[in-house]
């Protein structure tokens, strides 16, 4: 008799069974869910918002078209696409994780953002709608966390409408290596200690710091882009490559 071996991913630093991963990933968010605007915020001197504000400009989103703001969490571009689309688009904030779903809604309702938002609990890995149907496609912060990110980016190509385009905003690696070393400090001894006083939780951060480390670095996002059949895949590095935004468009 053979016994079989799991297959394998990583949860930060630690590699375990894939099928653990989405339980944990899903601990860490209802874990940070109603801190996590206040902790963005904190942990980037509020860099995020001009990271997300260009993700905005490179999007091309016009009115009247289908959004599909995926790993959406707390909805800050999905605040931003619904007052582009208007009336007579839609934005749909989708994310695997209910605690973050609600944080969405509720900060969304209350700015006043109704009408051409639904929400959807749902798997980047199986998206649950039709073929060929948004404009475009944003996962910003998300692809990180998903265990089988080659099935996710495949996903999102099926969804999207041809001449659609997807926009991947994620960490990435720092290009110069004195700022790699101060990144390193700041990542793996001040984060956690934030963590700790602000959301009670350095777990969770240290979580956060180990899968950055972990996730693709630009060239080999482009690839696994490639790879999942987007065409004319570019990216540009903000904050010296902190940051990366991948585009990719299905032809
Ligand atoms: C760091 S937050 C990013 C939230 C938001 N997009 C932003 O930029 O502020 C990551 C989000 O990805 C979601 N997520 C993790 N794995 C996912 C999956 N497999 N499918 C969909 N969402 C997922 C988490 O629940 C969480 O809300």
């Amino acid at each position: 008799m053979t016994d079989q071996i799991p297959e394998t991913t990583h949860f930060g630093f630690r590699t375990i069974a894939k099928d653990e991963k989405e339980s944990m990933v899903a601990e860490v968010f209802h874990s940070v869910a109603s801190k996590y605007d206040l902790m963005n915020d904190l942990m980037s001197f509020g860099i995020h918002r001009i990271w997300k504000r260009f993700t905005i400009d490179c999007s091309g989103v016009r009115r009247g078209q289908k959004v599909l703001d995926l790993a959406g969490g707390t909805g800050d571009l999905t605040a931003k696409f619904s007052r582009l689309v208007g009336e007579t688009g839609s934005v749909i904030l989708a994310d695997i994780n209910d605690s973050m779903l609600k944080m969405g809604r509720e900060k969304l309702r209350d700015s006043g953002i109704v009408g051409n938002v639904r929400y959807v609990q749902a798997n980047a890995e199986e998206l649950p709608f039709p073929d060929n149907y948004f404009d475009c496609i944003t996962i910003s912060f998300g692809l990180r966390n998903v265990t089988d990110k080659d099935k996710a980016l495949r996903s999102m190509f099926r969804v999207l409408k041809p001449g659609g385009r997807l926009l991947v905003l994620e960490f990435s690696k720092p290009l110069l290596d004195p700022l790699n070393k101060a990144y390193d400090t700041y990542s793996f001894h001040i984060l956690p200690k934030i963590g700790e006083l602000v959301a009670n939780d350095s777990e969770s951060y240290r979580y956060l710091a180990e899968s950055i480390r972990m996730h693709p670095d630009q060239e080999t996002l482009k690839e696994m882009m490639s790879d999942a059949g987007f065409d004319s895949v570019s990216y540009y590095n903000l904050t010296g490559g902190i940051v990366a935004l991948h585009r990719g468009f299905k032809f």
